[in-house]
């Protein structure tokens, strides 16, 4: 079993972007978190981050992994093209997001073009969205196999 995590654009920021939002966990530690829970899961876990769409759509398009957690960060909120790839691939993507994206002030974040094409989505935890991501697709994976 093996899942792939993927972060979306200025999620390498984690840690000093806007901590008031985003909290003053960087991405590295989250990683690591995930890696620790795939050990003790017995799960191999991936973790990729791109400021690039294109990076991300080939990642998608070339991975191994059984399933995917994906914040895809502001890309959530317009990008077709991450829609299409999450479509396309046919496998579970749980999408995450530190913050609840339906409390946020701007409208625009309030809608995720990717949410229909994902099996499922966990917004608003902090760092603890990507935990609860990995443990609902590791889920939806044994019930699919
Ligand atoms: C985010 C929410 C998005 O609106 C924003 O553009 C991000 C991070 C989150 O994790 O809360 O980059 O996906």
């Amino acid at each position: 079993m093996k899942i792939l995590i993927l972060h979306g654009p200025n999620l390498n920021l984690l840690g000093t972007r806007e901590p008031s939002v985003y909290g003053t966990t960087t991405l590295d530690t989250i990683n690591e978190g995930l890696q620790t829970l795939g050990d003790t899961l017995a799960v191999e876990v991936e973790t990729f981050q791109s400021n690039h769409e294109g990076a991300l759509l080939d990642a998608l398009h070339a991975t191994d992994a059984n399933v995917i957690v994906l914040n895809a960060g502001a890309l959530t909120h317009y990008s077709y093209a991450l829609r299409d790839a999450i479509a396309a691939i046919k496998k579970p993507v749980v999408e995450v997001h530190l913050s609840n994206i339906h409390a946020r002030p701007e409208p625009w974040r309030h809608h995720s073009v990717i949410a229909e094409v994902c099996a499922g989505s966990i917004s608003g935890f902090g760092a603890l969205s990507y935990e609860l991501g990995m443990r609902a697709a590791l889920d939806l994976s044994s019930a699919s196999s």
